[in-house]
């Protein structure tokens, strides 16, 4: 499973980068609203640390506007991934960009007939939102599992499944479980992955022990 960072916040992603185990970036209007840097400025510096994908999103919600503005954002660098929303007119922009050799990510997807449509349109990657499914009292592991269902279904749909939405741990565990290709994870979220009580615990009994056997690997 890949695990991409959903932020706009450049000295966060270098330090999640120095892992060695970030494979790509999300951001969106909300989150390019919060870095407060004009959005071509964050993307070109997200892509000089990242060689992975980095979703830049659309603002237009007409395709002649879309198309405009997605051209103008997949300039920037060669791993950028246009991500345009889940409408008719989204859809149209994903299939002539997809046609023109860029990277796609559909967004704002809620339903599996959505990411059905995503994948006939071109999609590289198809974001369904498990937090915002779960906050309505809908099972956002389940769409995962009923997109991975049908995608598997058919080998001409190549679309990666990105659960998009993540809230805590317990979504990515399940998420790969149900087959995610990719994880977009908060920076909180991606850093909570490592922590476990136990492993907390058992490093300092080891590292008493270790001072008390008087012994040097080294
Ligand atoms: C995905 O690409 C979106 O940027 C993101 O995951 C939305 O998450 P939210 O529901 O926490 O805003």
């Amino acid at each position: 499973m890949k695990f991409f960072v959903d932020t706009a916040d450049v000295a966060e992603i270098r330090e999640l980068a120095e892992t060695g185990l970030l494979d790509g970036v999300t951001t969106n209007p909300s989150l390019i609203m919060k870095a407060g840097r004009p959005i071509a400025d964050v993307i070109a510096e997200i892509c000089s640390i990242v060689s992975g994908p980095v979703s830049a999103e659309v603002a237009a919600t007409d395709l002649d506007g879309m198309l405009k503005e997605g051209r103008k954002l997949a300039a920037i660098a060669q791993n950028v991934a246009v991500k345009v929303p889940l409408t008719w007119d989204g859809l149209k922009a994903c299939r002539k960009l997809a046609d023109e050799g860029r990277m796609v990510n559909v967004t704002l997807c809620f339903s599996a007939p959505q990411a059905l449509l995503a994948a006939k349109a071109g999609a590289t990657f198809i974001s369904p939102f498990i937090g915002r499914l779960d906050d309505i009292a809908f099972d956002g592991i389940e769409l995962i599992e009923e997109i991975r269902a049908i995608y598997d279904n058919y080998s001409d749909l190549t679309t990666q499944i990105l659960a998009a939405s993540i809230r805590g741990p317990n979504h990515v565990k399940l998420a790969a479980m149900a087959g995610a290709d990719v994880a977009t994870v908060p920076p909180a979220v991606l850093k909570s992955l490592v922590k476990h009580p136990l492993t907390d615990r058992g490093l300092e009994a080891f590292v008493s022990d270790w001072k008390k056997s008087g012994q040097s690997i080294i």
